[in-house]
């Protein structure tokens, strides 16, 4: 696929999939190493909050999961900096990506429920007419104003819904219905015309639009391990909760990477340095 082909994918037809990026022993390797950071996190959660679900869990490259052993640390910075991760996400941006964060999304423990469907944008605004005015802003110039999520299922999966094509136009009345009427009660109805169910197989990757009419959907009974590799634009860097992760600069970070990786996290570090001072700064203040 050239990039001008997945770019206007990205920014049509809302998704891409990628079959069988990560096969055999690799795939097994990175879901080994996912879940043993998953354990740990699922402790912490549990000692917080028992018998609460949870639907995802941010930064599994955070050191702190990683006391005991630089192996699965490895893995997880090794794929976020692979070529075929980077590949498809830097012909969309049509040029050089910065990392930003990662995801693991699993299905809950305790209760199922449906997702509810959404456009991103309307969390980052604070009315339909301002959630209107930063689309058509995203429509008229796609180089400002998104990241990509590339998602990796480590086990087969089907449930994100998607409206191909919604990303680059409004919702039609029945969309909109269901997605933002009588205060959003209608959003987790069935019924969203034309939606489409991703059907991906373990070690598949899939990069969609988060600006177009999407939702998951959370039963306990269908596992669900899949990791999203966030990055923006290198030209468009985000200083928040996501790409705060001072951890990268205790000593020797990144020693244990590979060159090729080592670069791509050095490009993040001279990013966000002085943000995390700032922060480090006012946390300090606030105590
Ligand atoms: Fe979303």
């Amino acid at each position: 696929m050239n990039d001008k082909s997945a770019r206007k994918q990205f920014f049509e037809e809302g998704y891409l999939v990628y079959p069988r990026i990560f096969e055999g022993q690799e795939l097994e390797r990175i879901l080994a190493a996912c879940n043993r950071v998953l354990e740990k996190h699922t402790e912490w959660h549990d000692r917080q909050h028992p018998k609460e679900d949870f639907t995802n869990m941010r930064h599994l490259n955070d050191s702190q999961w990683h006391r005991d052993g630089l192996e699965d640390f490895k893995t997880i910075m090794e794929l976020i900096a692979d070529p075929r991760c980077l590949g498809p996400v830097e012909q969309i941006f049509s040029g050089p990506s910065l990392f930003r964060s990662t995801s693991y999304f699993v299905n809950p423990r305790f209760k199922s429920a449906e997702g509810n469907w959404h456009r991103d944008s309307q969390f980052m605004t604070k009315s339909d007419e301002e959630e209107k005015d930063m689309l058509k802003r995203i429509w008229n110039d796609p180089t400002t104003g998104y990241g990509i999520q590339f998602q990796i299922p480590l086990l087969d999966n089907e449930d994100i819904e998607y409206v191909p094509y919604s990303a680059g136009r409004y919702d039609s009345p029945e969309e909109y219905h269901i997605r933002m009427a009588d205060n959003q009660v209608h959003n987790r109805e069935q019924g969203m015309p034309n939606a489409l169910r991703v059907r991906l197989k373990a070690g598949d990757g899939v990069i969609f639009n988060p600006y177009g009419l999407h939702r998951g959907r959370y039963h306990v009974d269908k596992p669900r391990r899949t990791l999203m590799l966030t990055y923006t634009p290198r030209s468009f860097p985000l200083r928040d909760f996501f790409s705060d992760q001072p951890w990268f600069e205790e000593p020797g970070h990144l020693d244990p990477l590979s060159p090729r990786a080592r670069v791509f996290f050095e490009d993040f570090i001279s990013t966000y340095r002085d943000f995390w001072t700032a922060q480090k700064k006012s946390a300090q203040k606030a105590a």
